[in-house]
């Protein structure tokens, strides 16, 4: 592979809503974010992936933009993106942008165009149909519940929304949209940002030539998935956007883009692919709560680690995922990977070490170098997310009761994740000097940032060791383009693989279980990571103590 400047990236994830308040608004904001760049920078992260802070009204987070080339004054103004851009670097860290492109807020004065003359020039920007008979103009459920098509006031058209009502979607078939795209895109990099998150990109292409499709609900709708992921003929758009944009300033770009058909990944991630990454999802909808996994969370982590390694295989020498495990729209990593009696520092700190090796970029979500985990909340009303209580509302529509449906709110609401950051003790854990947008997990005087800091032995202590071992000069050349082979292949406790390169092998062995586990086969060399004090061996194979992460240096 040839090399690229952003190959030795390690991310980190700021969901700004949450992160730093600076101006007592309760409110995340980007002044908050240069505020705590210090702290990034000695986690060591060289790479910030910042989540949508341009103008919104704010219905999915920003997710919904109504003007893409300005800052939304909830989180600053454009001079305090373009000071955290030169402040980051500063620090060695590049910012990278949300690029939020399959959708528009419904508050776009495109789409307020849209709405006042359908067949005008910008109801061309959106996806806009006639109904049929007084119904939608198909049964396609939008991603986060509800019909995917809402009636425009006054008018016989309807438009198509994969995600909120407030989220129309772009026509991309339309050249002049796909300029203005273009040119916003350019703006952005020409002021100097890295690259790009790109949300949502794998919908652009839509394929309206059907009706309706057979019911998959009880509300009469169909997910219609394959109609508007990955549709044959999205590639065209994807080389056109990489041409016009990315590729005249060298950017990074990493891609929301789930289930790319196997043939296709090298044209995604390959040398000279569509983007930079994509994130890899295939441990995304592993939850040990739910009733497959149940009792059974090791059998759980040994079934993801088989996903992963055919991904690593598969990719060898030829692209790069980005590696992860949280983000803002999963419940955190503890919640879903351990039952609570379970999490410790020991499986808390097993987790950066399954994959911050692999082949990759590997990415942090604010937090989760902490350990912020979920809380259950009493009240549905608890939660802000339209999309949670969109799925509430459909628990209970399959007939749940109210305490059934929250339950399962609570184990899987996204929102979770986007409690305010815990950076001490203090009255909002110094996230903010009055009450925050969104309540503080309770267990923010015991869990946060202050504390850690003062114990060598804390978890951020240890995902400090981790990215320092990932940055190491001795050993990064083969973290990056080292081969991968599996270790303890048979074992359904262990996580183990080799990076291999010129004549040096990185072993990297972990016990995803709570019980003591040995080796198969033998192991020496240097300890260069252990997350406890000592490490036993008998008979050279190792004795994993529960949880274990281990890494050795050997020569070859
Ligand atoms: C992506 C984002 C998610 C958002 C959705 C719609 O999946 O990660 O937070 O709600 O796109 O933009």
């Amino acid at each position: 592979m040839k090399e690229k400047w952003w190959h030795d990236l390690i991310g980190y994830q700021i969901y700004p809503k949450s992160f730093q308040d600076s101006n007592a608004d309760g409110i995340g904001d980007i002044p908050g974010i240069i505020k705590r760049l210090d702290y990034l920078s000695d986690l060591g992260v060289s790479m910030l992936w910042v989540c949508p802070v341009y103008r919104s009204p704010m219905m999915d987070n920003g997710y919904d933009i109504s003007d893409y080339t300005q800052i939304d004054p909830m989180f600053g103004t454009n001079d305090d993106l373009k000071r955290l851009i030169d402040e980051a670097k500063k620090r060695g860290i590049v910012v990278i942008m949300d690029l939020v492109i399959n959708h528009t807020s419904s508050e776009h004065p495109w789409f307020q165009e849209a709405c006042k003359d359908p067949e005008g020039e910008f109801g061309k920007y959106y996806i806009l149909r006639k109904g049929k008979n007084g119904q939608p103009p198909n049964n396609w459920r939008s991603l986060f519940g509800g019909s995917a098509w809402e009636k425009i006031g006054g008018s016989e058209y309807y438009y198509l929304h994969l995600f909120t009502v407030g989220q129309p979607d772009l026509n991309w078939e339309n050249p002049k949209l796909r300029e203005s795209l273009y040119d916003m895109i350019n703006g952005w990099l020409k002021m100097g940002i890295g690259g790009f998150r790109i949300d949502a990109i794998a919908h652009i292409k839509k394929d309206l030539s059907g009706g309706n499709l057979p019911s998959d609900g009880v509300d009469g709708l169909s997910s219609g998935m394959e109609y508007f992921r990955n549709v044959e003929g999205i590639e065209d758009y994807l080389k056109e956007l990489k041409e016009r944009t990315f590729d005249r300033y060298g950017c990074y770009t990493l891609a929301e883009v789930d289930d790319i058909p196997e043939e296709r990944m090298e044209a995604y991630i390959g040398e000279d692919g569509y983007y930079s990454t994509v994130f890899d999802f295939c441990h995304c909808f592993h939850n040990c709560m739910d009733e497959k996994w149940k009792g059974k969370e090791r059998q759980m982590l040994i079934d993801i680690r088989d996903r992963v390694f055919e991904r690593q295989k598969k990719m060898e020498g030829k692209g790069f995922f980005c590696n992860y495990l949280e983000n803002h729209d999963m419940i955190r990593i503890p919640d879903r990977y351990l039952p609570k009696e379970k999490q410790n520092f020991y499986s808390l700190s097993m987790l950066p070490v399954l994959y911050f090796f692999l082949s990759g970029i590997p990415m942090v979500y604010q937090g989760q170098e902490i350990g912020m985990s979920d809380y259950a909340r009493e009240h549905i009303e608890d939660y802000v997310d339209l999309a949670t209580h969109n799925n509430y509302e459909g628990l209970l529509a399959k007939g749940m009761t109210k305490e059934q449906a929250l339950y399962e709110i609570n184990r899987t609401s996204r929102e979770n994740a986007r409690t305010p950051m815990q950076w001490d003790d203090g009255g909002y854990a110094g996230f903010s000097d009055v009450k925050p947008w969104f309540p503080l997990n309770p267990d923010f005087t015991k869990v946060n940032v202050e504390r850690q800091k003062q114990d060598p032995k804390s978890l951020l202590a240890f995902y400090q060791k981790v990215i320092a071992l990932r940055k190491n000069c001795l050993y990064k050349k083969n973290w990056i383009y080292g081969g991968f082979t599996v270790l303890e292949a048979e074992s359904d406790h262990l996580w183990c693989f080799m990076r291999r390169m010129d004549g040096q092998k990185l072993q990297v062995l972990v016990n995803i279980s709570d019980e003591c586990v040995s080796t198969k086969e033998c192991y020496d060399g240097k300890v260069l990571l252990n997350n406890y004090d000592s490490v036993s061996q008998k008979a050279g194979c190792l004795c994993l103590q529960p949880y274990q992460a281990l890494v050795l240096f050997a020569e070859n």
